[in-house]
């Protein structure tokens, strides 16, 4: 979700939204909801407070620096795991459905245009085996530029997660498919913000950048505001037998 536009909906739409749909755990990716890039812990705890059970992060994470220590605390925001071993934070969490059901949610960082300290193959086994200890029912947020790192992701763990469910791209993807393994897949559940816009920016300001090459100060864009996602069903056995884009225009 981006900006202003993005959180605004979400505190006005998402609840009637998880009951219309019947969702019972929702995740959601925060990382540029301050100004379009990076988070606050307030603006963390309102998204919290407007429906969202956790929050992941991605390559902006670290933009305010307020951040660093709310995430030492936090068991609601998670960053990518594949960062220095040091860093505040963890990437993997675990919500809580209405019915009990536990969800462990992983968050990794794609390497393209992105250079995590470390590549998320590395560990990307390990997480989900220490999810799978607590609770079948595992998500993984690959945040990633390259499509072929996020289908490769998927494919590598179908059988052993619920859904790899891509964000970064800001461009819903067409491919929602349950893989041979049971597990759904979509390469980019899309942005929850502002679309008269390039991925969230005002357009003439992004578009300067590009065919000028100088410096430009982004702006958050406002118009064609929509709330885009992915809802994805599963059994008790944490295997997923439905996965559907979720595009919503608002107001
Ligand atoms: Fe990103």
């Amino acid at each position: 979700m981006v900006g202003r536009p993005g959180r605004t909906v979400v505190e006005e739409r998402l609840r009637g939204l998880r009951e219309e749909l019947g969702a019972e755990v929702c995740i959601l990716n925060g990382e540029n909801v301050a100004d379009g890039v990076g988070i606050t812990p307030k603006l963390a705890e309102r998204l919290l407070a407007a429906g969202a059970d956790l929050i992941t992060l991605g390559n902006h994470t670290w933009r305010r620096s307020e951040i660093a220590p709310y995430l030492r605390e936090a068991e609601r925001v998670i960053r990518p795991a594949n960062t220095w071993a040091e860093a505040p934070g963890r990437g993997l969490a675990f919500a809580t459905a209405a019915d009990g059901t536990e969800v462990g949610v992983v968050n990794v960082l794609g390497s393209l245009f992105l250079d995590p300290h470390r590549s998320m193959w590395e560990l990307i086994d390990d997480l989900v085996d220490e999810a799978r200890e607590r609770t079948p029912v595992v998500v993984v947020d690959v945040h990633a530029e390259a499509t072929s790192e996020k289908v490769a992701l998927a494919t590598w763990l179908d059988g052993r997660v619920t859904a790899v469910l891509g964000t970064h791209t800001h461009v819903q993807t067409a491919d929602a498919r349950i893989l041979p393994g049971g597990t759904a897949a979509m390469t980019d559940v899309g942005m929850t913000g502002p679309h008269d816009s390039v991925i969230g920016v005002k357009a003439d300001l992004a578009i300067h950048r590009m065919r000028t090459g100088m410096p430009v100060r982004f702006e958050v864009a406002d118009g064609g505001v929509r709330l885009e996602g992915a809802l994805v069903t599963c059994g008790p056995d944490g295997r997923a037998t439905a996965i559907e884009p979720v595009r919503v225009p608002w107001p």
